[in-house]
């Protein structure tokens, strides 16, 4: 597989990234980390990742503005391109020693997302897609899982910080999904459910209160292997409205009904 000059700026940048991630995974003791609210920490690993992608990304694309989890947002001059980057998605595991966290940078180019990479460096699984082209796990094409019954499918979601989001319809959503489906599963790193998806580890995902960084490489990889992405309650526009739902065709229209009976 040829990458394109754009993917190898990208992937260039993630690579970089990741270096300083896994050296700091292995001192997770030593590193400097804060809260942002109760249960939501940052560390030092998260900065120094952002700054290393930050760096990287306008030395090869000077101009382009940028979308960060840590430093927030900085207009470009070139006004139709913009970098969604979360540099350490799964703080919670990555702090905790859990090796399930992730690297995510989305390009968006006239308010649509044209590319997508999702590192994870604790496996060394690189997912990349570019609008138009598919997806692909460490140069192998992927694709959606062809399940399409509920009770055989895994179906991954994700719960809001302590103080944030509605926990009371986290648990009816639950509650509803859990009667029909093969297995759930809460892993701690949005991105890498959305890459799960993708390859077809996982039939289906949904989470709420989600933000551009966490999804934005991430939605483009699930549509670029043939799945079907929106908002938890069926809107067209997840980034928007900060939720998600997706699966296969049917894997989504599915839980889709399930979630759409929890909230009553
Ligand atoms: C978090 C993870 C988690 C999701 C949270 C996100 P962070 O991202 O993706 O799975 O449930 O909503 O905030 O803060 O570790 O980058
Ligand atoms: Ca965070
Ligand atoms: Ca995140
Ligand atoms: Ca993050």
């Amino acid at each position: 597989m040829i990458r394109s000059p754009l993917m190898t700026v990208m992937t260039d940048a993630v690579m970089k990234a990741s270096r300083s991630l896994k050296r700091d995974f292995g001192e997770v003791e030593n590193l400097q980390v804060s809260r942002k609210g109760p249960g939501d920490f940052v560390s030092a690993a998260d900065r120094k990742a952002e700054k290393i992608l930050r760096e990287s990304l306008e030395k090869s694309r000077p101009g382009y503005g940028f979308v960060m989890e840590e430093e927030g947002v900085i207009q470009g001059t070139d006004t139709s391109h913009r970098w969604h980057i979360d540099p350490l998605d799964g703080t919670t595991n990555f702090l905790h020693g859990l090796p399930q966290f992730a690297i995510s940078v989305g390009l968006e180019r006239d308010g649509q997302i044209v590319a997508g990479v999702i590192y994870d460096p604790a496996k060394d699984e690189l997912f990349i897609a570019e609008r138009g082209k598919g997806a692909y796990l460490n140069n192998r094409r992927i694709r959606v899982a062809a399940r399409s019954d509920l009770a055989d499918a895994v179906v991954a979601c994700g719960l809001p910080h302590i103080g944030k989001g509605d926990h009371g319809l986290f648990l009816r959503e639950t509650a509803a999904v859990m009667g029909y489906v093969g297995g759930m599963r809460r892993w701690g790193a949005a991105a890498l459910d959305l890459a799960y998806v993708a390859c077809g580890r996982f039939d289906a995902y949904w989470e709420r209160g989600l933000n551009s960084w966490d999804m934005a490489a991430g939605i483009l990889m699930v549509r670029e292997a043939g799945g079907f992405v929106s908002d938890a309650d069926g809107g067209s526009d997840p980034i928007a409205k900060g939720s998600i739902a997706c699966g296969n065709e049917i894997m989504q229209r599915e839980l889709l009904k399930l979630l759409k009976k929890a909230k009553g």
